[in-house]
């Protein structure tokens, strides 16, 4: 064995063992007469104490930062004083008896410290191999392994098979662009990665496996943000003779599993919220509920306002608590804000003493509009109160990215919130030519108490809800899944609606409506992703920090080069031609 311990696994117990550790200098000082030494492997780091008169220990005043050693020592009490309790190891250090130059290493580029978080982006991951270093990012990297892994387990206790689908298919229906591939052997032909695993779970139902899941790698040619990369990792599942309320189960038992391995807590179980309330209350589908801040209907206030702007669809509001004194130009700023998002304008009023409202609007309200207001919105003097009026939907949806901005606690703060959110409509809007658009994807099985609404046209139907429910946590939109479509002519149906012709649909999905005529059984699912999960358990605002090697913003791997041109033999064996589209210049080399 090249070492007998982990040096950052030492503690006070270990005092007067002998050990054989092998890491990385993380800091060195050298006061002449002993070299401090802080060692660092994947457990963490502990202090060596070298004197470099001993023989074997003669390395000590030429080592520096990140050089690999092995170093044999006696573990020793820290003198009195000497004490670090921000350490693991902090009571103890290592009087070495021999040190070993394992390897070199050049200067390294960044601190490998917190102030890495500091450093750009493309330079963090040119040098990924070093970032990973960091004990900070060793503990992302194993608290995925242990999410993965308590997942696999969960899954398995629940009955599911592991299944894998493939890579190289043919278009999926998630709504974001394909990757693809060429083909060598059928020139002019392209396969695409997956977006999901979604129709080839559907076929597994159909082919009796009845229970599914997969830690599925999916592909997204989409922009990227801090909850989005063009790879990403799926928790995906997909049940037979189940309906919405056992997949939630298996899911949330799945979920606490992880949650459980990790944190030690148990979260209790999610609660559930339609996806009406959701917007009413939230202005999102997705509500962060760590903290207040609700949308309050104030249309019972303004029933019978002579204040113009107030006679609309919708007056919303909510109160922001101890903002009264916002600046002039804050409100302005936040005025700027609300019509960028596509309200008519904001209406703020600052709550004075007695509950008097300071606003350049108060005088066209009457007293009882302002009694009610103050009464509605649970007003106490010192908050500012913040209204949009409207429609419904864009006042709820100006509001809840208000109360984002103004009220979102750091990911890291207010525990684990998660929120089951139900019954989401099935459509989300009409395109251009009146169809309506799918809100999830075309296989999702209206309410059964909303299916006579389907013979209704153009706005009407976007009263259809769905069976279809997300998975939402502090506010991050985990996973979704519905009840499927397992009916070839309800199938049909939807497709017709969707403006999806008998042909376009024989064409992208034919093998699926093939599958549904040899009796598919009903059959529902789920997919989340990890990812994000995995971020929000380790406290991160970017997915990026949770996965080992990922894109830059702009979707380019500093480390190794990617994309990058293919040479003109490759070009060829695949019957390609490149023409840069006018305008587009070659994407320099990102190492450069
Ligand atoms: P959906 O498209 O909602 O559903 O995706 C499910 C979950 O996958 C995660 N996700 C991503 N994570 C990181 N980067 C991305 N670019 C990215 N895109 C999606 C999200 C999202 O909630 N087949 C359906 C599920 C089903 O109906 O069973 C599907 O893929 O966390």
């Amino acid at each position: 064995m090249m070492r007998s311990h982990r040096a950052g696994s030492l503690r006070a117990s270990d005092d007067g063992s002998e050990v054989t550790l092998c890491g990385w200098v993380d800091s060195r000082r050298d006061h002449g007469g002993v070299v401090f030494l802080d060692l660092r492997d994947v457990e963490g780091i502990v202090q060596v104490v070298v004197d470099p008169t001993r023989p074997g220990c003669e390395e000590a005043h030429r080592v520096r930062a990140e050089w690999v050693l092995r170093v044999v020592g006696t573990v020793t009490r820290r003198p009195e004083g000497t004490v670090n309790p921000d350490l693991g190891t902090g009571e103890i250090e290592v009087a070495a008896s021999s040190l070993e130059v394992l390897n070199e290493s050049d200067p390294v580029p960044f601190p490998l410290d917190e102030r890495a978080g500091e450093v750009d982006e493309g330079t963090r991951l040119r040098y990924r191999y070093l970032d990973l270093r960091r004990p900070a990012m060793q503990l992302n990297l194993l608290l995925r392994s242990r999410v993965n892994s308590s997942l696999r387990a969960s899954m398995d206790r629940q009955g599911f098979t592991e299944v894998e689908t493939p890579m190289l298919i043919a278009s999926t229906p998630e709504g974001a662009r394909d990757f693809v591939v060429p083909s060598r052997l059928s020139p002019g032909s392209f396969y695409a990665l997956p977006q999901s695993p979604q129709l080839f779970k559907q076929l597994l139902m159909v082919g009796g496996v009845d229970r599914y899941f997969q830690l599925a790698r999916c592909l997204r040619d989409e922009d990227l943000r801090a909850d989005r990369q063009f790879e990403f990792v799926q928790y995906d599942a997909e049940m037979s003779f189940a309906g919405a309320d056992d997949v939630m189960e298996v899911v949330g038992t799945a979920v606490a599993d992880a949650v459980e391995a990790v944190t030690g807590e148990r979260p209790e179980a999610f609660p559930r919220m339609t996806w009406h309330e959701a917007q009413e209350r939230y202005g999102t589908d997705k509500p962060d509920v760590r903290f207040g801040m609700e949308l309050v209907d104030l249309g019972p206030v303004f029933a019978s306002t002579g204040f113009r702007a107030f006679q609309a669809e919708a007056v919303k509001g909510i109160r922001v608590v101890g903002e009264g004194a916002a600046s002039r130009s804050r409100l302005d700023a936040l005025t700027d804000r609300a019509k960028g998002l596509g309200a008519a304008g904001l209406v703020w009023m600052r709550v004075g003493e007695g509950g008097a409202l300071e606003s350049p609007v108060a005088k066209f309200l009457s007293d009882d509009e302002r009694r009610d207001l103050v009464g509605s919105m649970a007003a106490e003097p010192g908050d500012l109160l913040l209204m949009v009026a409207g429609e419904r939907r864009v006042a709820n949806h100006v509001l809840g990215v208000l109360r984002l901005d103004l009220g979102r606690p750091p990911v890291d703060e207010g525990g684990l919130r998660f929120l089951w959110v139900v019954d989401f409509p099935l459509f989300e809007g009409l395109a251009d030519d009146g169809s309506p658009v799918p809100a999830h994807h075309p296989f999702t099985m209206p309410h059964p108490d909303d299916l006579a609404l389907l013979d209704a046209e153009g706005i009407d139907l976007l009263g259809v809800r769905s069976q279809a429910y997300d998975l939402v946590l502090n506010g991050w939109e985990l996973g979704s899944g519905s009840v499927r479509i397992h009916r070839r002519d309800v199938q049909e149906r939807i497709f017709t609606l969707l403006g999806i012709s008998p042909e376009t649909a024989r064409e992208r999905f034919g093998f699926l409506l093939d599958a549904f005529r040899f009796g598919a059984p009903p059959h529902a699912g789920f997919a989340f992703g990890v990812d994000r999960l995995v971020a929000i358990l380790a406290g991160e605002e970017n997915i990026r920090e949770v996965i080992a090697f990922p894109k830059t913003q702009s979707g380019a791997d500093p480390l190794t080069g990617a994309p990058g041109p293919l040479d003109s033999a490759q070009l060829r064996e695949l019957g390609l031609t490149v023409a840069v589209p006018r305008g587009a210049t070659a994407r320099p080399d990102p190492r450069h």
